[in-house]
Protein backbone atom coordinates (compact mmCIF):
# COMPACT_ATOMS: atom_id res chain seq x y z
CA UNK A 1 0.00 0.00 0.00
CA UNK A 2 0.98 3.46 -0.48
CA UNK A 3 3.04 4.87 2.47
CA UNK A 4 1.67 8.79 2.39
CA UNK A 5 4.46 10.00 5.42
CA UNK A 6 4.91 13.12 3.31
CA UNK A 7 1.38 14.71 4.53
CA UNK A 8 2.03 13.71 8.02
CA UNK A 9 5.27 16.29 8.18
CA UNK A 10 5.52 18.80 10.16
CA UNK A 11 5.03 21.65 7.82
CA UNK A 12 2.08 19.84 6.60
CA UNK A 13 0.28 19.14 9.51
CA UNK A 14 0.82 23.38 10.32
CA UNK A 15 -0.91 23.89 7.02
CA UNK A 16 -3.56 21.47 8.31
CA UNK A 17 -4.20 23.21 11.39
CA UNK A 18 -6.82 22.30 13.27
CA UNK A 19 -9.58 24.74 14.68
CA UNK A 20 -9.57 23.52 18.14
CA UNK A 21 -9.58 25.03 21.60
CA UNK A 22 -7.63 23.22 23.47
CA UNK A 23 -6.54 19.51 22.15
CA UNK A 24 -3.74 20.19 19.53
CA UNK A 25 -3.17 23.70 20.04
CA UNK A 26 0.34 22.76 19.71
CA UNK A 27 0.99 20.03 17.65
CA UNK A 28 4.74 18.34 17.32
CA UNK A 29 5.65 15.66 14.96
CA UNK A 30 8.48 13.70 15.25
CA UNK A 31 9.93 11.32 12.24
CA UNK A 32 10.60 8.21 14.97
CA UNK A 33 10.79 7.77 18.83
CA UNK A 34 10.75 4.84 21.33
CA UNK A 35 7.19 5.76 22.77
CA UNK A 36 5.11 8.71 22.16
CA UNK A 37 3.66 8.34 25.99
CA UNK A 38 7.05 8.38 27.40
CA UNK A 39 8.17 11.68 25.25
CA UNK A 40 5.29 13.34 26.34
CA UNK A 41 5.09 12.06 30.11
CA UNK A 42 8.62 13.72 30.37
CA UNK A 43 7.33 16.89 29.31
CA UNK A 44 4.31 16.50 31.07
CA UNK A 45 6.36 16.49 34.59
CA UNK A 46 8.26 19.34 32.96
CA UNK A 47 5.46 21.95 32.73
CA UNK A 48 4.33 21.44 29.32
CA UNK A 49 0.66 23.30 28.39
CA UNK A 50 -2.32 21.23 28.07
CA UNK A 51 -3.28 20.53 24.67
CA UNK A 52 0.16 19.52 22.95
CA UNK A 53 0.23 16.53 21.04
CA UNK A 54 3.43 14.49 20.29
CA UNK A 55 2.78 12.46 17.03
CA UNK A 56 5.27 10.09 15.27
CA UNK A 57 6.15 8.02 11.68
CA UNK A 58 7.03 5.47 13.85
CA UNK A 59 8.05 3.90 17.67
CA UNK A 60 10.94 1.73 18.58
CA UNK A 61 9.11 0.74 22.15
CA UNK A 62 5.70 1.42 21.19
CA UNK A 63 3.97 0.48 24.73
CA UNK A 64 0.15 -0.68 25.27
CA UNK A 65 -2.45 -1.91 27.49
CA UNK A 66 -1.29 -4.70 30.06
CA UNK A 67 2.16 -4.26 29.64
CA UNK A 68 2.16 -5.01 26.14
CA UNK A 69 3.81 -3.47 23.41
CA UNK A 70 2.42 -1.74 20.93
CA UNK A 71 3.73 -3.01 16.67
CA UNK A 72 2.93 -0.78 13.94
CA UNK A 73 5.15 -0.86 10.76
CA UNK A 74 6.76 2.74 10.42
CA UNK A 75 4.57 5.32 8.42
CA UNK A 76 1.69 3.33 8.49
CA UNK A 77 -0.26 4.18 10.99
CA UNK A 78 -1.00 7.20 13.36
CA UNK A 79 0.47 7.12 16.69
CA UNK A 80 0.12 9.95 19.28
CA UNK A 81 -0.14 11.19 22.62
CA UNK A 82 -2.33 14.36 23.53
CA UNK A 83 -1.35 16.00 27.51
CA UNK A 84 -4.60 16.66 29.14
CA UNK A 85 -4.63 18.61 32.70
CA UNK A 86 -8.34 17.88 33.85
CA UNK A 87 -7.65 19.02 37.59
CA UNK A 88 -11.74 19.47 37.00
CA UNK A 89 -12.06 15.87 36.96
CA UNK A 90 -12.39 13.56 40.52
CA UNK A 91 -9.45 10.77 39.57
CA UNK A 92 -12.65 8.29 40.40
CA UNK A 93 -14.07 9.40 36.77
CA UNK A 94 -10.78 9.39 35.14
CA UNK A 95 -12.34 6.07 33.43
CA UNK A 96 -13.93 9.02 31.04
CA UNK A 97 -10.95 9.76 29.53
CA UNK A 98 -9.96 6.59 28.08
CA UNK A 99 -14.19 7.00 27.27
CA UNK A 100 -13.34 10.18 25.49
CA UNK A 101 -10.68 9.10 23.14
CA UNK A 102 -11.91 5.55 22.20
CA UNK A 103 -15.42 7.52 21.05
CA UNK A 104 -13.58 10.19 19.57
CA UNK A 105 -11.27 8.31 17.61
CA UNK A 106 -14.31 6.04 16.96
CA UNK A 107 -15.85 9.39 15.50
CA UNK A 108 -12.88 10.60 13.66
CA UNK A 109 -12.77 7.48 11.19
CA UNK A 110 -16.32 7.00 10.67
CA UNK A 111 -16.43 11.05 9.68
CA UNK A 112 -13.31 10.91 7.46
CA UNK A 113 -13.38 7.45 6.70
CA UNK A 114 -16.43 5.90 6.10
CA UNK A 115 -15.96 3.00 8.48
CA UNK A 116 -18.23 2.09 11.40
CA UNK A 117 -16.25 1.83 14.61
CA UNK A 118 -17.28 -0.37 16.92
CA UNK A 119 -15.29 -0.48 21.13
CA UNK A 120 -14.24 -4.09 22.36
CA UNK A 121 -14.73 -3.11 26.25
CA UNK A 122 -12.68 -1.36 27.28
CA UNK A 123 -11.27 0.71 24.46
CA UNK A 124 -10.68 -1.51 21.82
CA UNK A 125 -11.21 0.28 18.36
CA UNK A 126 -12.63 -2.88 16.24
CA UNK A 127 -14.06 -3.53 12.92
CA UNK A 128 -15.70 -7.43 12.93
CA UNK A 129 -14.22 -8.15 15.78
CA UNK A 130 -10.76 -7.23 14.16
CA UNK A 131 -8.70 -4.88 16.44
CA UNK A 132 -8.04 -1.49 14.28
CA UNK A 133 -6.71 0.80 17.33
CA UNK A 134 -5.99 0.97 21.20
CA UNK A 135 -5.42 3.65 23.78
CA UNK A 136 -3.22 3.96 26.70
CA UNK A 137 -3.98 6.21 29.34
CA UNK A 138 -1.43 7.08 31.50
CA UNK A 139 -1.72 9.79 34.60
CA UNK A 140 -0.70 10.75 37.49
CA UNK A 141 -2.81 12.10 40.85
CA UNK A 142 -2.14 14.54 43.72
CA UNK A 143 -4.65 14.57 46.19
CA UNK A 144 -6.74 12.52 44.16
CA UNK A 145 -7.40 14.69 41.42
CA UNK A 146 -5.61 14.27 38.22
CA UNK A 147 -2.35 16.27 37.80
CA UNK A 148 -2.11 15.14 34.39
CA UNK A 149 -3.68 12.45 32.07
CA UNK A 150 -1.75 11.82 28.49
CA UNK A 151 -3.43 10.01 25.79
CA UNK A 152 -2.22 7.83 23.85
CA UNK A 153 -3.96 6.59 20.79
CA UNK A 154 -2.60 4.02 17.96
CA UNK A 155 -5.00 3.81 14.55
CA UNK A 156 -4.10 1.27 12.35
CA UNK A 157 -4.60 3.30 9.53
CA UNK A 158 -2.36 2.08 5.88
CA UNK A 159 -0.62 -1.53 6.79
CA UNK A 160 -1.27 -4.58 4.59
CA UNK A 161 -1.92 -7.33 6.99
CA UNK A 162 -0.92 -9.61 4.56
CA UNK A 163 2.80 -8.11 5.73
CA UNK A 164 2.05 -9.08 9.04
CA UNK A 165 0.85 -12.90 9.62
CA UNK A 166 1.29 -12.56 13.67
CA UNK A 167 -1.29 -10.01 13.88
CA UNK A 168 -3.61 -10.34 10.96
CA UNK A 169 -5.69 -12.50 12.72
CA UNK A 170 -6.44 -10.11 14.98
CA UNK A 171 -5.57 -7.04 13.73
CA UNK A 172 -6.34 -5.09 10.71
CA UNK A 173 -6.34 -1.40 8.80
CA UNK A 174 -8.79 1.70 7.88
CA UNK A 175 -7.15 1.14 4.54
CA UNK A 176 -7.38 -3.05 4.18
CA UNK A 177 -11.22 -2.34 4.86
CA UNK A 178 -11.65 -0.07 2.25
CA UNK A 179 -9.40 -0.88 -0.27
CA UNK A 180 -7.86 2.55 -0.30
CA UNK A 181 -5.05 4.15 1.52
CA UNK A 182 -6.64 6.64 4.21
CA UNK A 183 -5.26 10.50 3.90
CA UNK A 184 -3.49 10.05 7.90
CA UNK A 185 -3.59 13.90 7.74
CA UNK A 186 -7.35 14.15 7.34
CA UNK A 187 -7.77 11.90 10.05
CA UNK A 188 -5.09 13.34 12.19
CA UNK A 189 -7.12 16.81 11.95
CA UNK A 190 -10.32 15.01 12.83
CA UNK A 191 -9.38 13.05 15.44
CA UNK A 192 -7.70 16.33 17.13
CA UNK A 193 -10.83 18.39 16.30
CA UNK A 194 -13.71 15.42 17.78
CA UNK A 195 -11.22 15.04 20.96
CA UNK A 196 -11.57 18.60 21.68
CA UNK A 197 -14.98 19.17 21.16
CA UNK A 198 -15.90 16.04 23.69
CA UNK A 199 -13.22 17.10 26.33
CA UNK A 200 -15.08 20.42 26.38
CA UNK A 201 -18.26 19.09 26.49
CA UNK A 202 -16.85 16.71 29.20
CA UNK A 203 -15.63 19.70 30.97
CA UNK A 204 -18.78 21.76 30.81
CA UNK A 205 -20.90 18.40 32.46
CA UNK A 206 -21.35 16.25 29.55
CA UNK A 207 -20.44 12.78 31.41
CA UNK A 208 -23.74 10.95 30.97
CA UNK A 209 -23.59 12.09 27.56
CA UNK A 210 -19.61 10.68 26.93
CA UNK A 211 -20.66 7.31 28.79
CA UNK A 212 -23.94 6.74 26.36
CA UNK A 213 -21.99 7.49 23.54
CA UNK A 214 -19.73 4.66 24.75
CA UNK A 215 -21.69 2.09 25.97
CA UNK A 216 -23.65 2.05 22.36
CA UNK A 217 -20.53 1.09 20.45
CA UNK A 218 -19.61 -1.63 23.18
CA UNK A 219 -19.55 -4.99 20.92
CA UNK A 220 -18.97 -6.83 24.53
CA UNK A 221 -22.64 -6.45 25.62
CA UNK A 222 -24.55 -9.84 25.01
CA UNK A 223 -21.67 -11.66 23.90
CA UNK A 224 -20.68 -14.80 26.01
CA UNK A 225 -16.57 -13.86 27.38
CA UNK A 226 -14.22 -14.78 29.61
CA UNK A 227 -12.41 -12.84 32.16
CA UNK A 228 -8.81 -13.95 33.47
CA UNK A 229 -9.01 -12.57 37.03
CA UNK A 230 -6.82 -13.35 39.87
CA UNK A 231 -8.80 -15.74 41.52
CA UNK A 232 -8.88 -17.45 37.93
CA UNK A 233 -11.31 -17.25 34.99
CA UNK A 234 -14.73 -15.55 34.85
CA UNK A 235 -16.83 -17.08 32.38
CA UNK A 236 -20.28 -15.61 31.64
CA UNK A 237 -22.57 -13.21 29.52
CA UNK A 238 -21.39 -9.21 29.66
CA UNK A 239 -24.81 -7.64 30.03
CA UNK A 240 -23.66 -4.49 31.31
CA UNK A 241 -21.40 -1.64 32.42
CA UNK A 242 -21.37 0.41 35.60
CA UNK A 243 -21.15 4.16 35.87
CA UNK A 244 -17.06 3.29 36.74
CA UNK A 245 -16.80 1.48 33.30
CA UNK A 246 -16.73 -2.03 35.08
CA UNK A 247 -18.09 -4.65 33.24
CA UNK A 248 -20.35 -6.94 34.42
CA UNK A 249 -20.65 -10.21 33.76
CA UNK A 250 -23.46 -12.61 34.78
CA UNK A 251 -22.36 -16.25 35.46
CA UNK A 252 -24.39 -19.81 34.61
CA UNK A 253 -25.68 -19.75 38.18
CA UNK A 254 -27.04 -16.08 37.77
CA UNK A 255 -24.46 -13.93 39.64
CA UNK A 256 -23.75 -10.59 38.53
CA UNK A 257 -19.76 -9.75 38.94
CA UNK A 258 -18.08 -6.61 37.93
CA UNK A 259 -14.61 -6.54 36.68
CA UNK A 260 -12.41 -3.34 36.26
CA UNK A 261 -10.26 -2.73 33.10
CA UNK A 262 -7.15 -2.43 35.15
CA UNK A 263 -7.41 -5.61 36.63
CA UNK A 264 -8.68 -7.95 33.92
CA UNK A 265 -8.51 -8.81 30.42
CA UNK A 266 -11.95 -10.28 28.27
CA UNK A 267 -12.14 -11.65 25.45
CA UNK A 268 -15.35 -13.23 23.70
CA UNK A 269 -15.38 -16.90 23.42
CA UNK A 270 -18.21 -17.85 21.07
C1 LIG B 1 -3.57 -1.04 23.51
O1 LIG B 1 -4.56 -1.35 22.84
O2 LIG B 1 -2.94 -1.91 24.14
C2 LIG B 1 -3.16 0.41 23.59
C3 LIG B 1 -2.23 0.79 22.49
C4 LIG B 1 -1.80 2.24 22.55
C5 LIG B 1 -0.75 2.58 21.51
C6 LIG B 1 -0.44 4.05 21.46
S1 LIG B 1 0.50 4.49 20.03
C7 LIG B 1 0.81 6.09 20.67
C8 LIG B 1 1.04 5.92 22.16
N1 LIG B 1 2.44 5.65 22.46
C9 LIG B 1 2.61 4.42 22.98
O3 LIG B 1 3.70 3.92 23.32
N2 LIG B 1 1.42 3.80 23.07
C10 LIG B 1 0.32 4.63 22.63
Amino acid sequence: MRSDSASLNGLALVRQAPEVRTLGTEVRWIASTGSTNDDLKALARAGAAEGLVLVTDEQTAGRGRRGRSWQAPPATSLLQSILLRPTWLVAKESFLLTVLAAVAAAEAIEATVGVPVMLKWPNDLEYQGRKLGGILVEAELRDLQLEWAILGIGLNVNWDPATLPELAERATSLAAISATPVDRGALFVALLQQLDLRYAALREGAQTALYEAWRGRLSTLGCKVQAETVEGPLIGTAVGVDRSGGLQIRTAGGTLHTVHAGDVSVRAID
